[in-house]
Order: C-alpha cells, then structure tokens, then sequence
C-alpha cells in the first residue's frame, strides 16, 4: 500500500522525535503496512495521513468508548472551554465530577484528579505506603501498569532501585499470591491487580472469584491496600469498578484512557481505608486541574449511566467473535479469542511467532479494518451492526488472502528481537 504522506512525515519525524515515534503508539512492533499518523477521526472510524479511512477496533487504545468527537461530550467540553480550563485554582465542576464519581463507584469515598493513567497508579501505590507506613507492593507477573520507571515493561533507564519493593505473584494463581504475601511479611503496603488478564502477547484471562476474593481476604488479614487499575477497562465491563462482578470491593482503583471519552484526565478513587493516605501525599500537576477535560468527563459519565451503551458494545462484540470464528474456520484457521467480547484479543492457533497474525491484520488493514495483531483491542459504542458486518465481510476476504500466501510467509524481525530481548524475567 502506497502511503507517500505517512512515510515523508516519517522521514522527517526520524530528525526531530527519537526513533521517529515512542511509546505505545509506534508501529514500530506492528506489520510494516500500518500508518503512523492519522489526520482525523470521527465515530468508529478513523482516516490515516493519507486520506485512507479505517474501521477502528483499537479506540485510540482505550479513550473512545462512545466514539470519537461525540457532539453531546464535545459540546460539554466547549460550554466549560468558553469560561475556563487551567486556572489559578480548580471550577466546581471538579467538585461535580468527584461526587459523580463516588456516586457511580460502590467501593469509592473520594476521588482526586490526575492526567494519565501512569499518575494514577503512581499515585495509587505511593497513598497505600503512605497509609500503611510500609513498602512491599505486589504485581502480576506481566501486567503493564504504566510507564514511570517503577512500572514501564522496558528496561533502559530504569535502576533496580526503582523496583526494589516490588515483587511478582501470577495472575489467577492463588498459591502463587499466597506466597507473595506470605515473603512480604509485615511489610505488605499493596496488592495491585488489573480487573482481568489483558497482558500483550498471551491470551486474556478473566478473574477467577476465588482468587479475587483470596487477594481481598489476605489484604484484610494483613492491613495492605487492595488496588485495582482499572485504567484500561474502566466502564467497559461495568458501569461500576470491574471487580464488583466478582464480589469485591478495592481500597483503591485506578481509571483514565475512557472516562472523558478522550478529554485528557484520570483518576485515582479511594475507599475510607486510604483516605489519611492519600490525603498525606504531595502529587500535582500543572495540568491537572483543568476543568474541560472535568466537564467532558461528567457529561460522558451521564452518557454512560443513562443510555445502553455497554450493553450494546457486548452485543456487538459477541457477533463479531461468532462471525471472525466462522470465517477463519472456513479458510482453515482456527482462532484463539479471548477475553471481554468488546475488548477482545485475536490470535492465531499454530502461530507460535505471529506471522499469520502479522499477515492478516495487514490484509484487514488493507480492508479498511484496523486491527491489531498481538495487543487486546477495543469496541465502541459509535460502532454499528453494519460495521460489524463490515469487519466479517473483510476478514473472510482476508483470511482467504492469508490462506494463499501462508507457504511464503515469514516472521517478523523487528518483533522477534524485541520479544527475545524483553522476555519478562520469571515469578521465583
Ligand atoms: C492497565 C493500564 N494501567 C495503566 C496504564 C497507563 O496509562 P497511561 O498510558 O494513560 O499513563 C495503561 C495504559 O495503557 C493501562 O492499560
């Protein structure tokens, strides 16, 4: 595919910005057909620098739950925009948006405002030392949290130093977590957990109840705080924290990407547990306060509680994995889908180095789908049953694309030496 607009912004980007791009948004990892820029977005669809529009099944990762540029969220946004956005102290509606919030989250007293997802989290584990007065946090082994250097999946410019309270447990793995804690001793400030398994490469996991309720068991038997980051699956699950749909309530979660619809802004909320905790740290931001991104997160939040959204982003989901499973089975692929059927991963059986995936997401590209080949992907409510349609029709089209070249595929190395040089280090 000829992009001549994306690649001399390429060209030129490789001067000016380190390796041209950084962070999750490079297509750096993905097949080298991908766009990098984009010049506009709308709805469920997205248009590439070079006018090229595409069906987007990646939400801009997370942030376009209702769809993009939804007028009833923008016009929220543009009636605070005409009074103030970052002023010398907070607008009401930041006041608004905290009580809409513990409003809509069982688990939740307080909430305080922050920009990324990272901030949260951050912010998260430093309210947990500051209420327990200790520093041992739990992770899951490959869960992504965000990227300062206590959290980011890559290891240049981190020291271990940076990492030396942490320690792993598995995911879903209640022995394992057991054994965690058990290490820990008196010195547990944390366990931080993603509402299910929705690391990159591997296939997605829902929570088990019995490990939910072992990990909020064991933060009461011993005084820890009980996160969950809620960052990327925030409203996607549930209109409450996720984790309510297994009968747990967290200290703390941690939300961003969808909560505005795209305005930048996320939040760290808090049970009474960790109040004096997080109300002892100092966390701030020059941005941090501004109060359009607060208005676009009411309005969207209103979105959410009054209107069917969710439920109609499942319905869609659960046809367009019945639909993708049908069409790979009749050109002789079987496909492995896992989790949430509107955040759904899609990976290949027999593709142990990800060329098939590789090759298909490149013929679904070329169709007009955007789709990604190793990390979980997101519907949104702007999508349609005739998108839905539109993404089988090409995939059936694409399958049989890959079915006719599999003999000459080969794997990609850029992704390969990555993956070799990151592979995540082992739970002891
Ligand atoms: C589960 C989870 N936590 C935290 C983050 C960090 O959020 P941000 O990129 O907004 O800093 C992300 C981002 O993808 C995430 O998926």
């Amino acid at each position: 595919m000829d992009k001549p607009v994306d690649a001399a912004l390429k060209a030129r980007a490789l001067k000016v910005i380190p390796n041209g791009m950084y962070g999750h948004e490079s297509t750096r990892l993905l097949p080298a057909a991908f766009p990098q820029f984009f010049s506009r977005a709308e709805g469920a669809y997205i248009w590439d620098a070079d006018g090229k529009r595409y069906l987007d099944f990646m939400c801009a990762y997370g942030p376009s739950l209702l769809g993009y540029r939804d007028n009833r969220v923008d016009a929220a946004a543009a009636r605070q925009a005409e009074l103030g956005d970052a002023m010398t102290g907070p607008a009401p509606v930041m006041v608004d948006l905290a009580e809409t919030l513990v409003s809509m989250v069982d688990h939740a007293d307080w909430a305080m405002f922050c920009k990324n997802g990272t901030d949260a989290t951050s912010m998260a584990v430093m309210a947990a030392r500051a209420q327990t007065g200790r520093r041992i946090v739990l992770m899951a082994e490959g869960a992504y949290h965000g990227a300062a250097a206590w959290c980011t999946p890559v290891p240049a410019g981190v020291v271990a130093e940076d990492r030396a309270w942490q320690r792993p447990y598995r995911y879903n793995d209640v022995a394992s977590l057991e054994a965690a804690v058990a290490a820990a001793g008196d010195d547990l400030a944390a366990i931080i957990a993603s509402p299910f398994k929705h690391d990159v490469f591997i296939d997605q996991e829902l929570p088990d109840r019995d490990y939910a309720q072992r990990v909020r068991e064991l933060c009461d038997q011993t005084g820890a705080m009980l996160v969950i980051d809620e960052v990327r699956a925030g409203f996607r699950i549930t209109r409450d924290c996720s984790w309510s749909l297994v009968g747990v309530k967290p200290d703390l979660s941690c939300w961003g990407k969808s909560i505005a619809n795209g305005q930048p802004i996320s939040a760290l909320l808090g049970a009474d547990s960790c109040r004096k905790g997080a109300g002892d740290i100092y966390v701030t931001g020059s941005f941090w306060f501004a109060a359009v991104p607060m208005a676009a997160a009411i309005e969207t939040l209103r979105i959410l509680r009054e209107t069917d959204y969710l439920e109609h982003m499942v319905l869609l989901g659960g046809k367009l994995r019945a639909g993708l499973d049908a069409a790979a089975r009749r050109h002789g692929f079987a496909l492995r889908q896992t989790g949430p059927v509107q955040m759904p991963l899609i990976m290949f059986e027999q593709d142990p180095d990800l060329r098939i995936g590789y090759a298909w997401t490149e013929e679904m590209l070329a169709r007009g789908v955007y789709m990604h080949p190793w990390h979980n992907m997101f519907l949104c409510a702007a999508m349609t049953e005739a998108d839905i349609d539109l993404a089988i029709a090409a995939a059936e089209e694409a399958f049989a694309a890959v079915a006719a070249r599999l003999e000459k595929l080969v794997p990609s190395a850029m992704l390969m030496a990555l993956l070799s040089a990151h592979a995540p280090e082992p739970v002891a």
